[in-house]
């Protein structure tokens, strides 16, 4: 079983013609809602590529809530652990412009009441058969007490750096994988991106972990103490990039916990954040797994 410990979000997007600057008003586009947040993107990700999925999360007690669960309910994942807080739930503002760049602001609301004890009161049945998966969009004392726990129990754990916060290389090395982009990993390594094999190779000589970087349209690469391995992505012109990274971890996780090697779950995981480019949104672009697996 995959267990993802994270956010939950209700997506608002406007798709305008090109992002303002600050000051400016652009007006024109189109409004969309849709359910997101990393937690629930790689959640639904994972059970999209096939895996038997918990959400670990917070949503607020408003009328977003039931919203931002909608496609997670309609994938089946086990939602028995989600807890309901007093508070918003958890909003993106997302503006997307016609070349498909985007600018995101969260208001994370029941995400920042994620805590330590929810991991202690909900990760207490992982064994050695189960994969971990976390990013950072709730706060990373929970973060932290998640992978912890997943290391006591023996689970495989896999942290997403997205989005990066200071104290992310203090934590990373807790995860047996750490999943991030360039701009992340050059944050993580302290070495600029033009380093990045190098950055790779040292950072894994020091704390022994996984590292998989991954390169958008270019693939990903990934550094582990047995080797290392390179993945093309799949040829696409994307429509919006929203997701893809999310769509990459929850494929990862899910092909690793079905018992694929690293390679050929990386590439499964770089198809299908390329497919995720082709549709607009977080979650209702994420592909199936038999359009993923079609393209291997
Ligand atoms: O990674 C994409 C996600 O980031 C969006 O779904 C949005 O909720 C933000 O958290
Ligand atoms: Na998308």
């Amino acid at each position: 079983m995959i267990v993802v410990f994270g956010s939950s979000n209700l997506d608002q997007v406007g798709t305008v013609s090109r992002l303002p600057e600050p000051g400016e008003t652009v007006a024109g586009g189109t409004f969309s809602m849709a359910p997101g947040g990393k937690g629930a993107n790689q959640a639904l990700a994972a059970c999209r590529a096939g895996a038997n999925v918990r959400h670990v999360s917070a949503v607020g007690d408003d009328a977003f809530a039931d919203m931002a669960l909608e496609l997670l309910v309609a994938g089946g994942v086990d939602l028995t652990e989600v807890r309901k807080a007093h508070a918003a739930t958890g909003i993106a503002m997302i503006f997307v412009d016609a070349d498909g760049e985007n600018v995101i602001a969260i208001l994370p609301g029941a995400n920042g009441t994620v805590s330590p004890e929810d991991a202690e009161r909900t990760l207490g049945t992982l064994t050695g058969a189960d994969t971990i998966l976390v990013q950072q969009e709730v706060p990373q004392a929970a973060t932290r007490r998640a992978l912890e726990i997943a290391r006591e129990k023996g689970a495989r754990s896999v942290l997403n750096t997205a989005p990066f916060l200071p104290d992310t290389p203090d934590l990373a090395p807790l995860a047996d994988i750490v999943v991030a982009n360039e701009t992340e990993f050059a944050l993580l390594s302290g070495r600029p991106i033009d380093e990045l094999d190098a950055a790779m190779d040292e950072w894994v000589r020091k704390t022994g972990r996984t590292i998989v970087v991954t390169l958008g349209p270019d693939g990903a690469r990934a550094v582990s103490p047995e080797g290392k391995v390179s993945v093309p992505a799949h040829k696409v012109t994307p429509v919006d990039t929203v997701g893809a990274g999310d769509t990459f971890c929850g494929y990862l996780a899910a092909s690793l916990d079905a018992g694929l090697d690293l390679e050929r779950s990386m590439r499964r995981a770089a198809v299908a954040g390329s497919l995720a480019c082709l549709n607009p949104g977080a979650q209702p672009a994420i592909p199936l797994a038999r359009d993923v697996d079609a393209l291997i």
